[in-house]
């Protein structure tokens, strides 16, 4: 399939020297009809009638899916400058004119300027439909027996274009009466009639210009009921612009361009054989002179142009929640991305003064691996980056060359991914036919299944970790690789298809290419308004894309991986990242406002809103959490040191707060690393979780894989001592003694050779003490009120204990504190050790000998 399409490609690029334009996108990953465990299903919120004539795979998650879900009205993020939505009789448009900051989010509510029509419109919604698409515009058509009126909805047009044929055009205001047009004022209840090519309209809204490229037109401006209309004297075969005009200065622009229009985008890229860059390139079908194309860039745009040609950012300009857009001419743009060379493991060894808490780690979180007792799947979400997490320890164990710990992980992981390919499993992936895409089955009618995937919401989240876990399988099982290779692939479709060659998945479901990221929202509740909350977890879905790609071979995937992860990454720092320091004046700054800025970081970035808030959270350390997890080693180009040392001050508070929990620290911690990885290392020395999507042993590694010119990262003093060692109390002399009959720890004797021997083994960040005459753990009494005692054959949660140099006492005396309650030891009168010590001063000093 691949060769087909390769020599396809080769023909198109011949016909592209005869002035066609390239359009070397690569090929189909497979063309083969998924077939998973759950069988097929249909979502019970199928397409409208917009894609009548079509059959799937249908788009879900780019800017227009309102047009196409639910009944078709809800308000669609684009085409930028505007925000649209359509009604059964017209496409309505506007942008918005109120900037709203209300001290957590910076808003632009969308609003209805113009609605555009035609007098012979039957009002039937299932009258108008879609022409056309691809990676960014969608054309749609509205109709009534020979009266057509076509739409080119194009990302980034300062103009909308509508295209009539045997149709009367009429214009509906959205924002009050007409006041003006063409110069003229319009009375309440009176109208206006001018003929020519141009026409000035006023409402509340402010100044549309509305342009006729097809000849004079004869429009009629009536103002009446609140609102008006401008209509044309007869059918019209032609085409209308219509453009906002902020400016009475905009309008020499605007007039310039104006017979130059976009229909359709190509998106093409090109990868450099000499460096790891590749070129992103967006060509614009154009009707008129291709050259003198208009076009609007956003700020990521600006940073990435190649040889653009800008007008003056004064001589056009529009304010939306991405920043200003501001003019470009021409219809091809280059866009250069460094790519990402950092695959599986960090690009350099772990800091030498970590290796042994590595591995001890290693030895630690793989030991509690079980083959049969594997993570069951419940669900996608929470078994994937749990999944994700445990196929990290084999990557890192190849690292440090441990190479034996890594069967027991592969193991554990393949009988995990079993129930995958299991019909009788309680959760099953299914093939949706509607919309084309592979869904958890249980959600194919409810929202609240793994947070909307039925309705494809956040595949790329879910599917980047199930690719990471078995991309991790499959780089050291090739027939387990070739034995599944084309089930995994379903999900690889799903998320990162180049193609609409593949006849079962849309083309990379969640990239918005003008937006320059993903959207998570897909067509749940009519679509409509697009968001994407957890910025780490997308840039998650193209590695764990990248990674299956390089163990199946796939060069040209991997390649496409890599954009989507560099473009990814790169809004991620553009949108998500807020600067204090960035100029507000400076021409790629989205958020003009210091105010905004000083958020530090976005938790969700939508089309109309954007600001430091979750729909699931309000703590700082989530916000910032979810926009660093999960930490792979690819994320060393994401966190930047601006950022993350904000990110440190931002989230300061809660970091101190032992109500917060460490899972989110860890991240923050880790990110952090990137830029000061000896301080990262105190902070993470502290921890004693890492939650599911993140290891005790990633921890260590990552931090001691950071670029580093500030000597040793990891120190020996934020580690419990280990080996077999008698305890005695520092200040009085006495040494503790247990026995298997009696276990209670008690500081009783006078003499070494009387002591009870302890053997202290590693947990991380932690330890356990075993008596050693009797094999039994040392447990924490968990009031507090009675003495430890070795009393446990197994350690678990209260077998967990914190040995540290002891604050401000002599060097080799240590505090112990209980893992489980945070409670320091303390001796009782009787000799008794105690967890009972509210403070680290309250703590009693030993010595381990
Ligand atoms: C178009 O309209 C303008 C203004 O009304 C008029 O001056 C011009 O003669 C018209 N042109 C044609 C070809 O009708
Ligand atoms: C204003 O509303 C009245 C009553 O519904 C209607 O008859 C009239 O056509 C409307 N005028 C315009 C210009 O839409
Ligand atoms: C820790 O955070 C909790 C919850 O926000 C708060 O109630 C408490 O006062 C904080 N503690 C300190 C020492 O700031
Ligand atoms: C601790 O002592 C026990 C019993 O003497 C012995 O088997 C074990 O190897 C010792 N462990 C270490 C780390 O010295």
């Amino acid at each position: 399939m691949r060769s087909l399409v390769q020599s396809l490609a080769r023909a198109t690029a011949i016909l592209a020297a005869a002035g066609c334009v390239s359009a070397n996108i690569f090929g189909p990953i497979g063309t083969d009809r998924p077939a998973p465990a759950g069988g097929s299903i249909s979502v019970d919120q199928p397409p409208n009638t917009f894609f009548q004539g079509f059959s799937p795979p249908y788009p879900t998650n780019n800017w227009w899916a309102g047009y196409a879900a639910g009944d078709g009205t809800a308000v669609s993020a684009g085409p930028f400058p505007y925000e649209s939505n359509l009604t059964p009789t017209s496409i309505q448009f506007g942008i918005s004119t109120s900037r709203q900051w209300d001290g957590v989010s910076i808003k632009q509510p969308t609003q209805t300027d113009w609605g555009a029509g035609f007098v012979e419109h039957n009002g039937n919604a299932q009258n108008h439909k879609a022409l056309s698409w691809d990676t960014q515009t969608v054309t749609l058509q509205y109709f009534t027996g020979a009266s057509t009126l076509t739409s080119y909805l194009v990302p980034g047009s300062p103009y909308l274009t509508f295209n009539y044929a045997g149709a009367t055009p009429v214009f509906t205001s959205g924002q009050g009466l007409i006041t003006s047009f063409g110069g003229t004022a319009v009375p309440n209840g009176g109208s206006v009639t001018k003929s020519g090519t141009q026409f000035l309209v006023v409402n509340t809204a402010g100044t549309y210009i509305i342009y006729s490229l097809n000849g004079n037109i004869t429009l009629t401006a009536t103002a009446a009921n609140g609102s008006g209309t401008v209509k044309a004297s007869a059918q019209f075969n032609g085409v209308i612009r219509v453009a906002k005009l902020n400016d009475p200065s905009h309008k020499a622009l605007l007039d310039q361009y104006v017979a130059n229009y976009p229909t359709a985008v190509t998106l093409d890229y090109s990868f450099s054989s000499s460096a790891p860059q590749a070129t992103l390139k967006f060509i614009w079908t154009v009707t008129g002179n291709s050259a003198n194309l208009l076009l609007l860039t956003w700020p990521h745009h600006r940073s990435k142009l190649q040889s653009p040609n800008f007008p003056a950012t004064t001589a056009l300009n529009y304010l939306t929640t991405k920043g200003w857009m501001y003019p470009v001419i021409g219809n091809t743009w280059n866009l250069l991305y460094n790519l990402p060379t950092i695959d599986w493991n960090a690009p350099r060894t772990p800091d030498s003064s970590c290796t042994a808490q590595i591995i001890q780690g290693l030895v630690y979180e793989v030991g509690k691996l079980s083959a049969t007792t594997p993570s069951i799947p419940g669900d996608f979400y929470n078994w994937g980056n749990a999944i994700a997490a445990k196929a990290r320890l084999a990557l890192i164990a190849d690292h440090v060359g441990r190479q034996d710990l890594i069967p027991p992980v592969i193991a554990y992981l393949k009988a995990s991914y079993a129930y995958w390919f299991q019909a009788s499993s309680a959760v099953v992936p299914a093939f949706e036919t509607a919309w084309g895409g592979i869904i958890n089955k249980a959600g194919y009618n409810n929202v609240w299944v793994d947070y909307g995937n039925g309705y494809y919401n956040v595949n790329h989240f879910h599917y980047g970790y199930f690719l990471t876990g078995a991309a991790v399988i499959a780089k050291y099982d090739s027939t387990w690789r070739s034995q599944y290779q084309t089930q995994i692939n379903w999900y690889l479709r799903d998320i990162v298809n180049p193609t609409p060659a593949d006849p079962f998945f849309p083309v990379t479901r969640h990239r918005d290419w003008f937006a320059g990221h993903s959207w998570a929202s897909g067509i749940a509740n009519g679509a409509g308004s697009r968001d994407q909350e957890s910025s780490g977890e997308a840039i998650n879905g193209y590695y764990g894309a990248m990674l299956w790609a390089e163990v199946i071979g796939d060069t040209d995937i991997k390649n496409y991986a890599r954009l989507l992860i560099a473009t990814e990454q790169h809004a991620t720092q553009v949108y998500w990242h807020l600067y204090p320091s960035a100029s507000p004046t400076d021409r790629d700054n989205p958020y003009p406002e210091a105010s905004v800025r000083s958020l530090i970081t976005m938790g969700n970035v939508e089309d109309w809103q954007s600001g430091a808030w979750l729909f699931w959270g309000a703590q700082k350390v989530e916000i910032a959490a979810i926009q660093i997890l999960p930490v792979t080693p690819v994320n060393e180009y994401l966190y930047d040191s601006a950022w993350v040392n904000n990110i440190i001050s931002y989230t300061a508070n809660e970091l101190s707060n032992s109500t917060y929990a460490d899972a989110w620290k860890s991240v923050i911690y880790l990110a952090y690393s990137n830029a000061n990885p000896q301080d990262a290392a105190t902070r993470s020395a502290g921890l004693t979780d890492w939650g599911t999507g993140n290891t005790y042993t990633n921890q260590v590694y990552f931090l001691s894989t950071r670029p580093n010119t500030g000597g040793t990262i990891c120190s020996a003093a934020q580690a419990n001592p280990l080996g077999n060692y008698t305890i005695q109390v520092a200040s009085s002399g006495k040494y503790v003694v247990a026995s298997a009959a009696s276990p209670n720890l008690v500081a009783s004797a006078t003499t070494k050779s009387a002591a009870s021997v302890f053997n202290l083994a590693f947990a991380p960040n932690a330890g356990t003490l075993q008596l050693v005459a009797s094999s039994q753990y040392v447990t924490a009494d968990q009031s507090g009120t009675f003495a430890l005692a070795a009393a446990r054959g197994v350690a678990s949660t209260w077998e967990i204990f914190v040995v540290r140099q002891k604050v401000g006492a002599a060097a080799g005396v240590y505090s112990i504190k209980a893992a489980s309650n945070g409670l320091y030891v303390t001796v009782g009168a009787d000799g008794s050790l105690l967890n009972n010590g509210a403070t680290e001063a309250s703590s009693i000093g030993f010595k381990f000998a």
